[in-house]
């Protein structure tokens, strides 16, 4: 890798990827806990905090609420829990969804008036889906025609019974952290399961939160206390490399202290049913949170349909499933998984448009694509379109191309994992 400017990275083809690592702290995981945090009686203390830009994002707004947020070496966070007061500016949620429709649940019930706003990006993406709960729950939200800046009028909150009519954990987590704030018991039904990091962490700080299949329920009016917790290693993050390791057949992989949470970890499972095989040992449970260290043996790779719930599951890791998809056996089709257009980037047209950049045949449909496999790509300029994703998953592709790629807009890999570009690196053999 050469680093041309700030922004555009060259990726020259491996031969082999092999070594150890370990990741920065799960991004769903540290939002969660930050939000709680902020809120939780006492001082709560974070061991490997993510490093991506959009936790940090949270981290400010939390701050600006009123939160006291101190950063401790090696990625450790502390937050003093407290009595949100109203910010004297707007709360800058950057690029980060998930920072602006979590912290939209618990700001639906303070005494208090705010605005949410964000970058570009954020400023295009739908708000529907929490302004239609928490306007039923009580709080008055004013937006943009449905996207972001969000300004939310608080309220004494009432429960409700809500079934989302999207498959996300963003709005469940908003739904419940404005039923832990409601006056009676709130339940949250979803269409298919999707990660339970939003009960999990409730749980955590000493909430109760009940579930039966795809409802949770939580009871208004819990006490959160301030908790002491390490933050096991981002899977999605870890996605990159396992399908990076997945490319090379004598490839070796081991990656410790990494999030297993079932409801993260069906990477795992399609990479296994493509022909790689990977070990799981050292798993133990925090806060609920599996977590363990994998070993990865790449062999075979075969091909995937994924669909139905395993698209809901899979949603941040479907980019980069498609883009090694050229070099499996049978290809990788991937269906219902209209949410992709409405991420960071529009994804399916960002991965369909790359993968063509790069000469591979794509079919692009409303809800996914299908890609063949056995097609060798050749290296090219990636548009990231300002989406980490995007530019980690071509990162990858380009391992296997003929030729060198060139990735523009690299430098987004900063939101969830800043460190990527020198980790891929550490692994990759010439
Ligand atoms: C997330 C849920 C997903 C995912 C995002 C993080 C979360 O979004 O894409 O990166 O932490 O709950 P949706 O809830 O919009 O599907």
């Amino acid at each position: 890798m050469a680093n041309q400017s700030s922004s555009t990275v060259t990726i020259r083809p491996a031969r082999n990827v092999s070594g150890a690592l370990r990741l920065p702290g799960d991004k769903s995981i540290s939002h969660r806990y930050a939000m709680l945090g902020a809120i939780a009686q006492g001082r709560t203390r974070l061991a490997n905090f993510s490093t991506g830009a959009d936790c940090a994002s949270t981290l400010g707004c939390v701050e600006a609420l009123g939160a006291r947020v101190q950063r401790v070496e090696g990625n450790g966070v502390e937050i003093e829990g407290t009595q949100l007061r109203a910010p004297s500016r707007p709360l800058d949620c950057g690029n980060s969804g998930s920072t602006i429709r979590m912290l939209s649940g618990i700001l639906a019930g303070q005494e208090f008036s705010s605005e949410l706003t964000g970058d570009e990006s954020l400023s295009r993406r739908p708000m529907a889906r929490v302004i239609e709960p928490l306007s039923q729950m009580g709080a008055a939200i004013e937006s943009s025609s449905g996207r972001p800046p969000l300004r939310i009028r608080g309220a004494r909150l009432q429960a409700i019974d809500y079934k989302l009519p999207v498959a996300s954990a963003q709005v469940k987590t908003c739904v419940l952290f404005a039923g832990l704030l409601a006056e009676g018991e709130t339940h949250v039904e979803e269409p298919v399961r999707t990660r339970d990091h939003g009960e999990l962490a409730l749980r955590a700080f000493g909430a109760e939160v009940t579930r039966q299949r795809t409802r949770a329920s939580i009871v208004g009016g819990q006490t959160l206390r301030a908790i002491d917790a390490a933050i096991p290693g981002d899977i999605s993050s870890a996605a990159f490399f396992l399908c990076a390791a997945a490319l090379f057949p004598e490839s070796n992989l081991v990656i410790e202290d990494l999030l297993l949470n079932p409801t993260r970890a069906a990477i795992l499972d399609v990479l296994a049913a493509m022909g790689v095989r990977a070990s799981m040992i050292k798993v133990e449970e925090r806060y609920g949170e599996l977590m363990g260290t994998i070993s990865l043996q790449s062999g075979r790779l075969r091909g995937a349909t994924i669909a139905g719930g395993q698209s809901a599951l899979l949603i941040d890791e479907l980019p980069v499933l498609a883009a090694i998809a050229p070099y499996t056996e049978e290809g990788i089709e991937i269906r219902d998984a209209r949410e992709l257009r409405v991420k960071e980037s529009d994804r399916i047209a960002a991965v369909a448009g790359n993968l063509r950049a790069m000469g591979a045949q794509v079919e692009e449909r409303e809800d996914g694509l299908r890609v063949p496999g056995g097609q060798q790509l050749h290296g090219s300029e990636i548009d990231s379109r300002g989406d980490h994703r995007i530019a980690m998953a071509f990162a990858v592709a380009a391992l296997r191309a003929q030729g060198d790629t060139l990735i523009r807009g690299a430098d987004s890999a900063r939101i969830s994992f800043p460190g990527f570009f020198d980790m891929l690196e550490r692994i990759v053999e010439r």
